[in-house]
């Protein structure tokens, strides 16, 4: 009998064809997440799991699920799941690392231009008519922005996709500044890139862009305390998760200006709305699209096929993350 797994989510047809050949796969159609109780019952039957970060894999559905064999996260952060419950249980948990990590460098860079630049105020000004209205064809003070040739961006955590955007940075003719659990002197010196504490990296960087994950050590990593340490005209680039930074506190460090600006992918719950954060001229926001290529997204189901087809055949899955 073919292994039958339930995927929560409609993910790129690669994906699914190449699943198909080793499973009986029940695909979730809605574009919300199965409500709790409809999956607590579900996954009574099924030998294996493939999860979005929306999905709370905790002891009650481990607990629920008898037959379940591997969780493949269609993702490459894993917070969701409590890894180590899974591991109690001899149940695989597997990612999807390296797909998405220039599409998200990518969308780091463009928040972070976005905000330096203006360019959703601005765009907003010329799409409303403001512009128009107002008559001022061209002015020397208008929508004054930050240039980030000869600036410092500072990289909270050096992994594959901190090192990205640091290859980034150093394009657009910036010193790269990085903290890290762990020194990574090779990646340090092929990209350029100096370890400093984390203290010094708040207080001397221009730019701050967030690349870890979310962890007991890293919740509320950028919180009052550290927003004040900040330059006044830093800005915060967050495509990590948005537990990281203390939403209240980056409200006020935006409103009162100890800072410049932020560029937001991810919030502390999802989806998100914040009346007082979003009302701001400073902030660029987007709905959790780090990885939203059609590259990364086929990527990912690629490799959640290989983890389940390689489980399927008695193999270690390539991407396994416990045991
Ligand atoms: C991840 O992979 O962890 C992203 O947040 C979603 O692609």
């Amino acid at each position: 009998m073919r292994p039958k797994v339930f995927i929560t989510r409609e993910i790129p047809e690669n994906g699914i064809k190449m699943i198909k050949k080793f499973y009986e796969i029940e695909v979730w159609k809605d574009q919300k997440a199965p409500p709790r109780d409809v999956l607590l019952e579900k996954i009574r039957d099924f030998d294996a799991l493939v999860t979005l970060l929306t999905e709370k894999v905790d002891k009650e559905l481990l607990d629920s699920a008898p037959n379940l064999k591997i969780i493949a996260q269609y993702a490459v952060g894993y917070d969701n799941i409590d890894v180590e419950e899974a591991t109690k249980r001899g149940v695989y948990v597997t990612n999807t690392p390296g797909v998405l990590t220039d599409a998200t460098a990518d969308l780091a860079f463009t928040l972070l231009l976005a905000t330096a630049r203006r360019l959703i105020e601005a765009d907003q000004f010329v799409r409303s008519g403001e512009w128009k209205k107002s008559g001022v064809g061209w002015h020397p003070l208008m929508f004054l922005g930050y240039g980030l040739k000869g600036k410092t961006l500072g990289i909270i955590g050096l992994g594959r996709i901190g090192q990205a955007v640091a290859k980034r940075a150093k394009g657009f003719g910036m010193k790269v500044l990085y903290y890290s659990r762990t020194r990574k002197t090779e990646a340090e010196k092929e990209i350029g890139a100096d370890y400093v504490d984390f203290e010094t990296l708040l207080k001397k960087s221009d730019f701050i862009s967030i690349h870890v994950p979310l962890t007991k050590k890293t919740y509320h990593m950028i919180g009052e305390k550290e927003l004040q340490l900040m330059k006044p005209n830093a800005i915060l680039v967050n495509t990590a998760r948005g537990a990281i930074v203390d939403t209240k506190a980056l409200v006020k460090a935006l409103k009162e200006g100890w800072i410049a600006g932020a560029g937001l992918d991810v919030f502390e719950e999802e989806p998100y709305y914040d009346r007082e954060l979003f009302s701001l001229k400073n902030v660029v926001l987007a709905p959790h699209i780090g990885s939203a290529t059609h590259e990364a997204r086929e990527g990912m189901a690629r490799l959640v096929a290989e983890n389940l087809i390689a489980f399927a055949r008695g193999e270690i899955p390539p991407n396994l993350i416990n045991m």
